[in-house]
């Protein structure tokens, strides 16, 4: 009996060596059969009992070791059908058809003109030197010599912080040259992007929050001069070669002598239109020499040292180059709106 029976469990274990099932249901087919839960092995193992004792062992093993041959041929030949079928796919895969398109973000207009300034002004030599918004008002107002009850400061009221005199929001980013000043010694060629805050009523010319660009330079011997042909380079490259540059007196606490910058009317090629009124020129920044008052809040020896400082607003600037007539649309972030400057990457 016990003789019959393990010859009977060789002969499965060389079946199952010898399958060779090819099609998905032949395979299915022998998987039940070996696998399955009510597969052929399963009555072999109740046939331990009639297996004399010394034998039992090696009948076990027998037994098993035709399930894991099932096993590993089931494994295989899976395998080898569900790779046939991905390499079936790939020959479908039509490679000449058109990709999905992924949609292209775009910088925020103020970024793209901030940039472009900042570019400009780094060839020559500036580097960028960037601060708080939270200021204390020492460094927006007082070290920029406008101290306290100054009438000045009107032109430039802001937030404060609660329960704080002392702390602001910046109005401009003229707190930079205090903070730079403070912490080294000319020479000082920088240029200070960042926002800025101001009490002001929200129209379509200005807004409670906007951005400026300052510019400072610090050194023996820079006069007037030197100020005015950095600004001519300036306004070539932003607004075009054929640009002209002209300076109006004006005043600022900070600086003296003051003056503000006007660009020949890159619209209407100065001809004149709506966006210069009709003048053929476009107000563009604020500038002068810094005050040698600031300097000696500052701990620079104003009798070494002379300097000139600018500044602009960003919106105003990229109002121009981009002909946008309404402040507003920079902080609405409509994409609508947006989606326009993917060009001007
Ligand atoms: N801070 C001035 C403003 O906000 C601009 C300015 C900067 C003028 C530097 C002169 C020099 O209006």
């Amino acid at each position: 009996m016990s003789a019959e029976i393990f010859t009977k469990v060789k002969q499965m274990l060389e079946e199952v060596q010898n399958a060779a099932p090819t099609t998905k249901e032949q395979i299915e087919q022998f998987r039940i059969q070996y696998l399955g839960s009510k597969n052929v092995l399963k009555p072999l193992f109740g046939e331990i009992r009639n297996v004399e004792n010394e034998r039992k062992k090696e009948f076990g093993q027998l037994v098993n070791s035709v399930k894991i041959a099932a096993e590993t041929k089931f494994q295989t030949l899976k395998d080898q059908i569900e790779s046939a079928a991905d390499d079936a796919a790939a020959q479908e895969m039509d490679l000449t058809a058109p990709g999905t398109p992924m949609p292209l973000g775009a910088r925020h207009p103020i970024s793209i003109t901030m940039n472009r300034i900042i570019e400009i002004f780094s060839r020559i030599g500036f580097t960028v030197a960037e601060e708080r918004e939270i200021e204390d008002d020492w460094y927006n107002f007082t070290a920029m010599n406008t101290p306290e009850n100054h009438p000045a400061r009107d032109m430039q009221d802001t937030y404060y912080l609660k329960d704080s005199t002392q702390m602001l929001l910046r109005t401009h980013t003229s707190s930079v040259q205090a903070r730079t000043m403070m912490a080294q010694q000319p020479p000082i060629r920088i240029i200070a992007p960042g926002r800025v805050y101001r009490n002001e009523t929200v129209s379509a010319r200005s807004h409670c929050q906007f951005h400026q660009v300052e510019g400072l330079y610090v050194a023996e011997n820079v006069s007037f001069a030197d100020m005015k042909q950095v600004l001519l380079y300036f306004a070539k490259e932003m607004y075009g070669e054929k640009s002209k540059i002209r300076l109006r007196p004006s005043f600022f606490p900070f600086t003296e002598p003051s003056a503000e910058m006007d660009v020949s009317c890159f619209i209407c090629d100065a001809k004149g239109c709506k966006v210069c009124k009709h003048t053929g020129w476009v107000e563009i920044l604020g500038c002068g020499m810094v005050d040698p008052q600031v300097l000696e809040n500052c701990g620079i020896d104003s009798k070494r040292y002379t300097g000139y400082a600018f500044g602009m607003g960003i919106e105003r600037q990229a109002m121009l180059l981009y002909k946008v007539d309404d402040i507003r649309l920079f902080f609405e972030n409509d994409v609508r709106f947006l989606e326009q400057f993917k060009a001007a990457l």
